[in-house]
């Protein structure tokens, strides 16, 4: 008997349906059971059931506690945003890293965890006008969010035995960034056995470019987190490729759900032709796997796609000759001999 996890899988547009195909012949292939129950997200479905779809998505969420999102098209309303809003998704953790076959402008090698705390910052308030010359946003950070992103960052770097470092501009934010870096080492004095920097952000930009081997986890607020990701996406040359977990968590500050997608939206330029590159996916795929508990198997999933890239099999998106089937199977094949 495969060990059985129930996953609710959002279906979405464009490419969408190419990549459920393509997670489901990987899935298929595993030593695990993973037992997708379908949502459609789809615009079509959307206007057909209306936001009721959604009340359907968060229900089948909180029942399976784990997610894989297929990119959906923003239309009328961002189904990321509702998911984001009604899960209580606080906090979003970002693995960027050089994947081999990827072309970059970057000659060094990067792997950074990034940790964002995905409400507050300034991102709440769109701010108002005073007058015609002026205008003011409020600026919020919160203890909750911040010790629930830190706790998650930190349990981490226990398990990964890597590093975390927290940046802010404390310094000068005493108020909003100094409570962040509290909060952060309130919970940093919980992981003794993990090392914890402090860095400056505009200084932390720099280093990441100049000694990215420096860097492990970087736990950030939310805008800080927003800019990091993409400099650390356009270092890595990955800006379609990278996945994410979003994440909420309950009050003792275990993740009570969490939704994997890919950083890419819904392609539909190539929809349907077979081209849709099916990495992104899959390494959300894997990381859905380390939260189930099944390190072993995502390691699998996640090392046999990138050794395929390295290896020059790949989609034509990184010059390669493959279409989103058959580079599928090379995947599901080589995920079958590494886990032999
Ligand atoms: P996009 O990421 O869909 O496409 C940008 C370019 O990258 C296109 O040339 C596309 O063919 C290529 N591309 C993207 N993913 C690919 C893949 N897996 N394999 C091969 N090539 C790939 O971004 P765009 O054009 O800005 O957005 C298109 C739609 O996607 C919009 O409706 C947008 O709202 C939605 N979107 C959804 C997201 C989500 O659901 N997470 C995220 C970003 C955009």
């Amino acid at each position: 008997m495969r060990p059985t996890y129930p996953v609710t899988e959002l279906l979405g547009d464009g490419i969408g349906p190419e990549l459920s195909r393509a997670v489901h012949t990987l899935a298929d292939a595993l030593p695990v059971r993973l037992e997708f129950v379908p949502i459609d997200l789809t615009v079509e479905n959307r206007k057909l059931v209306g936001p009721k779809i959604y009340d359907e998505a968060t229900d089948s969420i909180n029942a399976t506690r784990v997610a894989l999102k297929h990119p959906t098209a923003t239309v009328a309303e961002s189904p990321n945003a509702i998911l984001r809003r009604r899960l209580d998704l606080s906090v979003i953790h970002r693995p960027v890293y050089t994947i081999p076959g990827v072309p970059t402008n970057f000659r060094r090698e990067l792997d950074l965890d990034i940790v964002r705390i995905a409400t507050g910052g300034t991102y709440d308030d769109p701010g108002r006008l005073i007058g015609d010359d002026g205008a003011v946003s409020l600026r919020i950070v919160e203890r909750k969010p911040v010790a629930q992103a830190a706790r998650y960052a930190f349990n981490l770097a226990r398990r990964t035995n890597k590093r975390v470092t927290t940046a802010s501009k404390y310094t000068i934010q005493k108020a909003t960034d100094g409570l962040f870096e509290r909060v952060a080492k309130e919970v940093a004095v919980q992981f003794p056995e993990v090392a914890h920097s402090v860095e400056l952000f505009d200084a932390l930009l720099g280093k990441v470019i100049m000694a990215p081997e420096k860097f492990q986890i970087v736990l950030v607020l939310n805008e800080y987190g927003d800019f990091l990701s993409d400099m650390a996406c356009g270092l890595a040359g990955s800006l379609g490729i990278g996945a994410s977990a979003n994440l909420a968590f309950d009050a003792s500050g275990v993740v009570r759900v969490a939704l994997f997608d890919a950083a890419h939206g819904t392609a539909p330029d190539i929809a349907g032709k077979g081209l849709a590159n099916p990495t992104a996916i899959f390494l959300a795929l894997a990381m859905l796997l380390y939260q189930l508990g099944e390190i072993t198997v995502g390691q699998a999933v996640k090392n046999a796609t990138l050794d395929l890239l390295r290896e020059g099999i790949r989609t034509p998106d990184l010059g390669g000759g493959e279409s989103t089937e058959s580079f599928t199977a090379a995947v599901a094949s080589a995920v079958v001999t590494r886990l032999d």
